[in-house]
């Protein structure tokens, strides 16, 4: 099957690479690290961009410009990767896991509600595999309680509610530019924000604590090194070139593919609100019906097939060794347990392939899903 490799790079990415690599500023802030961070806050719909090597030091770094720390609980999703809540852990508060809902994937609204203790400070809410959570009424709960919002948007580029991009609703908006993610450099990370003095903060606490102005060796705040290369911002700049096509291309084949398997009643696909006005599609989820073992059975055999399939997390946030000794507090989470075993996702560089092997996916689905172990109609 002719399914895209990922990531795809041209000359555009060599060009700027080479301008890098013939400059005398591979490191220390090459012009094309704030051209980058500058050009993707503005397409976040947000003021500033601090970049940093990843999309775990990005949200690290929010809850260190924020002062959360000891005593203080942040509540997560029980749905995400690692990052989310060790981040939490690593400022010494402490991760409150809350559940996800059937439909969306995402956390859930009246779960947060029901989580809330004197200690809560903030939310961390997750866009997963790129469709927005429901961002309003996350804003409306942080509002009415004074907590901070904190959007982990590490799959959620372009993506948008009621025209407004991911990142922009919280204090923060912390994204991943690594190998896999829809706009990658290998590893890269960056906080958008319209937050004049969170941006201040965050740049100075990522670049040693210095400040504009003052000399290269003085040190305003207790900082640490988490500068981005010329050499990821030449590959993001020219990656980045390509994401609104990329983002149209990949809508596109979701809408047809799930055209293409409307009549299989055994997969119902990850749900997205109707305020949801783009979808990064960084990941295509969806749950399998049927008995026990079915959604196994379904990953291996479209696997076989040659079509990219992941069976989902392995484990709920909470459910790995690392909480079972790093403390937390969690709240029931029977969906988020449910998804474990019965939902999958495809990655993203499916849906970048040509209609052709668009419909040759929809075909190694079907009778994936048609195949005896599966089948609950019969
Ligand atoms: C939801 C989420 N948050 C944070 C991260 C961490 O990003 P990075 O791998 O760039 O450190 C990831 C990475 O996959 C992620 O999926």
């Amino acid at each position: 099957m002719n399914i895209p490799s990922w990531p795809v790079a041209g000359e555009r990415e060599a060009e700027l690479l080479r301008m890098v690599l013939e400059s005398p500023q591979w490191g220390g802030f090459h012009p094309f690290v704030a051209e980058f961070e500058q050009s993707f806050a503005a397409y976040q719909h947000a003021t500033h961009g601090i970049s940093a090597f990843n999309g775990t030091v990005t949200l690290e770094l929010a809850l260190n410009v924020l002062g959360i720390g000891p005593g203080d609980e942040v509540i997560v999703p029980a749905i995400s990767f690692v990052s989310t809540a060790t981040a939490i852990s690593r400022a010494g508060a402490t991760p409150v896991f809350v559940d996800i809902e059937q439909d969306s994937f995402n956390i859930d609204p009246e779960r947060v509600r029901g989580a809330l203790s004197p200690k809560t400070r903030a939310v961390i809410a997750v866009h997963f595999g790129g469709t927005m959570c429901n961002i309003a009424e996350m804003s409306r709960i942080c509002r009415e309680h004074n907590l901070l919002l904190i959007e982990d948007a590490a799959h959620a580029q372009g993506s948008e509610w009621n025209g407004r991009r991911a990142g922009s609703f919280g204090v923060a908006g912390s994204f991943s530019f690594q190998n896999g993610k829809v706009l990658c450099s290998g590893e890269g990370g960056i906080l958008v924000t319209s937050d004049d003095k969170f941006a201040e903060s965050a740049r100075s606490i990522a670049n040693c604590g210095r400040i504009p102005g003052a000399s290269f060796y003085e040190h305003h705040r207790l900082g640490t090194n988490f500068r981005l290369t010329g050499f990821q911002a030449a590959v993001l700049l020219a990656q980045f070139e390509r994401l609104p096509e990329q983002i149209r291309q990949r809508s596109a084949n979701a809408r047809l593919l799930k055209h293409l398997l409307r009549d299989i009643e055994e997969i119902v696909w990850q749900a997205q609100a109707p305020e949801v006005s783009q979808n990064s599609f960084y990941l295509l989820i969806g749950r399998v019906r049927g008995p026990s073992g079915a959604r196994d059975a379904l990953h291996s055999k479209v696997t076989a097939a040659g079509v990219p399939c992941t069976p989902f997390y392995p484990h709920t946030l909470f459910a790995n060794p690392v909480f079972q000794r790093v403390p937390c507090r969690v709240i029931a989470c029977p969906i988020a347990e449910q998804s474990i075993r019965d939902a999958f996702w495809l990655p993203h560089r499916v849906l970048l392939a040509n209609e052709t092997t668009i419909r040759e996916v929809a075909a190694a689905v079907r009778s994936a899903v048609t195949a005896e172990l599966i089948s609950t109609r019969c």
